[in-house]
């Protein structure tokens, strides 16, 4: 096991004639909780959609576990541990909190799982999913079906989906966008939880510095397509180059020393 995870070298892309990320390299240390954060336009989408396979770069190459997977499509990143991204959608309305996330489980599951009896099988399953709700805090709700969930629980619940197929690595594009803000703080603190845990990475594209000052190990800021800064969250929030650039217009940085 090699201590970086997900690398992004020299990562390029250009729509047309606009360049949205114009030469990013970032590394991701197993275990941590990386943010990358930056105003709206910053290229933080794109640099996330070239991370998990959606957008092809123009140049550069995506390493995960040592091995370039520049060219591995989306669903075969899946089973090299790779988390799907944050998608609500994906979430059967009808079907009990558990239900959901028992499918995630079995459609995702490890293939070491073929050799056992189908009743054993199911059973395997259902105990992932169980434990996924339990780091969600979901739990209390597991026979409640998903539609009765507010938004703040469907966002738990869509963490538990991507637990359940059991990824080395998660993404999480914008995890808080579209919650009321009393909200956030749950929804933050799930995911605290499962970095507490201590299994996973986590990569987290925000725009919110509020959200990833107190969650993050290492915070990466873009700006116009490149990376700006990239430091603990202490750092950052008293970075000048940050604060100068365009931060301390657009965020109340929570820590910052005036
Ligand atoms: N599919 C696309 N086609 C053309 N331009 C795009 C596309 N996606 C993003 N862009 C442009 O690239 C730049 C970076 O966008 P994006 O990665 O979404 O930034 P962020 O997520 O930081 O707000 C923006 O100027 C945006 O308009
Ligand atoms: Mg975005």
């Amino acid at each position: 096991m090699t201590e970086v995870i997900l690398e992004a070298r020299h990562l390029r892309k250009e729509f047309g004639g606009l360049v949205a990320v114009a030469d990013v390299s970032i590394t991701i240390t197993r275990g941590t909780t990386h943010s990358i954060i930056g105003p709206n336009g910053a290229g933080k989408t794109t640099l996330f959609n070239l991370l998990n396979g959606k957008y092809h770069p123009t140049r550069g190459q995506v390493i995960l576990n040592g091995e370039d997977i520049t060219d591995t499509p989306v669903y075969r990143r899946v089973h090299k541990g790779m988390g799907r991204s944050f998608q609500i959608t994906n979430i059967f309305p009808n079907l009990t909190v558990l239900e959901n996330v028992r499918l995630a489980a079995q459609a995702l599951g490890n293939s070491n799982y073929r050799f056992l009896r189908r009743a054993d099988f199911f059973k395997t399953y259902v105990q992932r999913a169980e434990e996924a709700l339990e780091v969600v805090g979901l739990t209390p709700m597991a026979y409640s079906p998903a539609n009765v969930l507010p938004h703040g629980g469907k966002r738990k619940l869509e963490l538990a989906i991507i637990l359940a197929g059991d990824p080395e690595i998660l993404l999480l594009d914008e995890p808080t966008a579209g919650m009321a803000s009393e909200q956030v703080p749950e929804l933050i603190e799930t995911i605290g939880a499962i970095r507490r845990k201590g299994d996973k990475t986590i990569v987290m594209v925000e725009h919110n510095m509020n959200v990833v000052m107190n969650i993050s190990d290492r915070i990466t800021v873009m700006h116009q397509g490149e990376v700006l800064s990239e430091g603990r969250p202490d750092q950052i929030a008293n970075d000048k180059t940050v604060q100068s650039v365009y931060l301390g217009e657009l965020y109340d940085l929570p820590g910052r020393q005036q």
